[in-house]
């Protein structure tokens, strides 16, 4: 973000989840407002970010009638977009609150031919008295990548279990980048690390042109 706007001031973070890259972007000096759709993630946001602002809307719909000088959308969130035409609105919402001169930078999901489904994982993790098992299952269904993962959580005093169900749409890398193009911004893709997905999509809006 530094090295493609470098005096950028404000930051929106559109699916920010518990807040972890908020607390991130903080730290480094933006101005920060996060939106997220679950109220749910919002609470745990909000005990982590301090005065941040917080706010509940969808990708698509939400209007927070101001513009950013970067506005980022992390971590795979854009692929709740389950139809094209839900990503060109999440693109198009997005892009309208990226001001003149600012930034799009969108972290994709899984393009169709890196969904390496069907597939099932196991992990587990231990911070001080937490300890956390989690097995997946991974399919794709109706052209879309769907998993379903069963958590099981222990802490001293007691052990529950949840299932979540995740479905998210597979687009390819033209996709994106046509969506960004419908929305007015000229669109760059970057490739990161071989298994990291499409990697990220920076999308430009051309500086306000000056007063002859
Ligand atoms: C994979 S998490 C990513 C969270 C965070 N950006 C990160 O990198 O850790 C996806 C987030 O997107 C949110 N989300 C899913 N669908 C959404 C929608 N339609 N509009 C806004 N947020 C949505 C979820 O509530 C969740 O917090």
């Amino acid at each position: 973000v530094r090295a493609q706007v470098p005096s950028a001031a404000t930051l929106l973070d559109v699916g920010c989840g518990t807040g972890r890259h908020l607390v991130e972007f903080t730290a480094a000096g933006f101005d920060c407002v996060g939106v997220d759709a679950s109220p749910e993630m919002l609470t745990t946001a909000r005990a982590r970010v301090g005065d941040t602002s917080l706010v509940e809307g969808d990708l698509r719909g939400f209007d927070l009638g101001a513009r950013f000088d970067v506005v980022v959308c992390l971590n795979g969130t854009i692929g709740y977009m389950t139809t094209s035409a839900d990503l060109v609105d999440a693109i198009g919402n997005l892009a309208r609150h990226v001001g003149d001169g600012g930034l799009l930078l969108v972290e994709p999901w899984f393009a169709p031919a890196q969904w390496l489904a069907p597939m099932v994982t196991a992990e587990s993790a231990k911070d001080g008295d937490v300890a956390v098992a989690r097995v997946s299952r991974a399919i794709e269904e109706d052209g879309m990548g769907m998993f379903e993962r069963l958590c099981t959580i222990a802490t001293p005093d007691r052990t529950w279990s949840f299932t979540e169900v995740h479905r998210l749409g597979l687009y390819e890398l033209d996709e994106y980048l046509a969506a960004f193009e419908t929305a007015g911004l000229s669109a760059v893709h970057e490739s990161l690390a071989p298994g990291r997905g499409l990697g990220i999509l920076n999308g430009r809006r051309p500086p306000a042109s000056l007063p002859s």
